[in-house]
C-alpha cells in the first residue's frame, strides 16, 4: 500500500444529507475545512438511491472551493455500502467516511475497494483518504486494531449519540456517560498519528453551549469537531484554532527551552512555573496546530 498524502487540517467537518442538493450547494459556498455529504443516518431509508444520485451529480458539478470533500457511506455490512462507495468514487472525493467501524474487516474492505478504484482509473495512488467513525461499544473495544487497519486512515471520528444508544447510556450536557470512549478515541488517534474529530452538538441554536463543548474537546486533545448546521462552523473553527495568546506563550516556552537545553538544563522556571519536556512538547503541539491552520507560528 502506498502511504496516504499528509492529512489536511480538519477543524470543522460539516455534514449535510446527501439527498439535499440545496444544502450541498450551500455547503459548497461555505469556508469550512471539510464538507461531508452523508448517505447514512441523515438520509431516510426510502431516499438512499436518490441520495446516491444526488451525491454523484453534486461531486461532478459543484465547486467546493478550498474545502475538503468527503462522502459518508452506510456501515460495512449494512448492504448499502458498496453502492454508496460506487456513487462516491465516481466523483473522486478527497476522502471516504465509514461509520460504525467495529473491526479491522470494515477498513480492509474499504481500503481494497478504494485501491482498486484508483488503479482502475489511473488516479494517483493513496490520494483518497479514509476516516473511521467509532461509535459503538465494539468499535471502542477494538480501537487498536482499527487504527492499524489501513495506511489510508487519516482520522477517527467519535460518535457520542450512537455510542450512548449502544451502551444504554443517557446523554447529558456534560457528557460524562461517554467520557471513557471520548477519551479512548483521542488517545488511540494520538498513538497512531491520526487526527481525532469530536462529537456532534445537536442543539444548533445554542452556540454558547457548542463553544463550551468544543473547548472541552480541544482540551481533551481533539483536533476538530463534527458540525450539522452552518451556524456551528465559526464557533468550532475558533475553538480548534490556537489563539494568538496561546501561540505567543507556546513560542516563549519553546524558545526558552532551547536556550536552557543549550545551557545544560532540562527543567527550568518560566513565570514562576516549572517547564520541562512534557510542557515543551505540549507547546510544540500548539505551534504545529497553528501552522496547520495556516498561521505563521
Ligand atoms: N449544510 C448546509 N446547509 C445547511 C445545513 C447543513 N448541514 N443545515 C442547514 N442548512 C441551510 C438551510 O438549507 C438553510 O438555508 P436556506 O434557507 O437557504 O435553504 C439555512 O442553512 C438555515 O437552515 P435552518 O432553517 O436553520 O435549518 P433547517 O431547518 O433547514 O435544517 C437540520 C435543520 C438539522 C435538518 C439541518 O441543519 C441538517 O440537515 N443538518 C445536517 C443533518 C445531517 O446531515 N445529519 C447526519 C449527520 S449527524
Ligand atoms: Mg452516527
Amino acid at each position: 500500500m502506498t502511504p496516504a498524502s499528509p492529512p489536511r487540517v480538519r477543524r470543522t467537518l460539516l455534514y449535510m444529507p446527501g439527498d439535499s442538493r440545496r444544502k450541498i450547494e450551500k455547503a459548497a459556498g461555505l469556508d469550512v475545512d471539510s464538507v461531508c455529504l452523508d448517505l447514512e443516518d441523515g438520509v431516510a431509508a426510502s431516499q438512499k438511491a436518490a441520495a446516491r444520485e444526488t451525491v454523484r451529480r453534486a461531486l461532478a458539478e459543484l465547486d467546493f472551493g478550498g474545502s475538503e470533500v468527503l462522502v459518508r457511506l452506510n456501515p460495512f455490512g449494512s448492504g448499502g455500502e458498496a453502492d454508496d462507495l460506487a456513487a462516491a468514487i465516481a466523483g473522486h472525493p478527497d476522502g471516504i467516511v465509514l461509520p460504525k467501524v467495529e473491526s479491522i474487516d470494515a477498513l480492509r474492505w474499504l481500503d481494497a475497494q478504494v485501491t482498486g478504484a484508483e488503479q482502475g482509473n489511473r488516479w494517483p495512488p493513496g490520494a483518497i483518504g479514509l476516516i473511521a467513525m467509532v461509535e459503538t461499544a465494539r468499535g471502542i473495544v477494538n480501537l487498536k486494531e482499527i487504527c492499524g487497519a489501513s495506511s489510508r486512515l487519516q482520522a477517527l471520528v467519535f460518535g457520542a449519540e450512537d455510542l450512548a444508544g449502544d451502551i444504554g447510556a443517557t446523554r447529558t450536557a456534560d457528557a460524562w456517560e461517554v467520557f471513557y470512549a471520548r477519551s479512548a478515541v483521542v488517545t488511540h488517534a494520538a498513538a497512531f498519528g491520526l487526527q481525532a474529530i469530536d462529537m456532534v452538538f445537536l442543539d444548533y441554536t445554542d452556540l454558547d453551549g457548542l463553544a463550551r463543548e468544543a473547548a472541552v474537546g480541544a482540551r481533551l486533545g481533539y483536533s476538530g469537531k463534527q458540525a450539522i448546521h452552518p451556524a456551528q462552523v465559526a464557533p468550532i473553527h475558533s475553538a480548534f484554532t490556537p489563539t494568538a495568546t496561546a501561540i505567543a506563550h507556546a513560542r516563549r516556552v519553546v524558545d526558552a527551552a532551547q536556550a536552557q537545553q543549550s545551557a545544560g538544563f532540562g527543567a527550568f522556571a518560566l513565570d514562576g512555573r516549572m517547564v520541562d519536556a512534557p510542557i515543551v512538547k505540549a507547546a510544540e503541539v500548539v505551534l504545529a496546530r497553528a501552522r496547520a491552520a495556516g498561521i505563521d507560528a
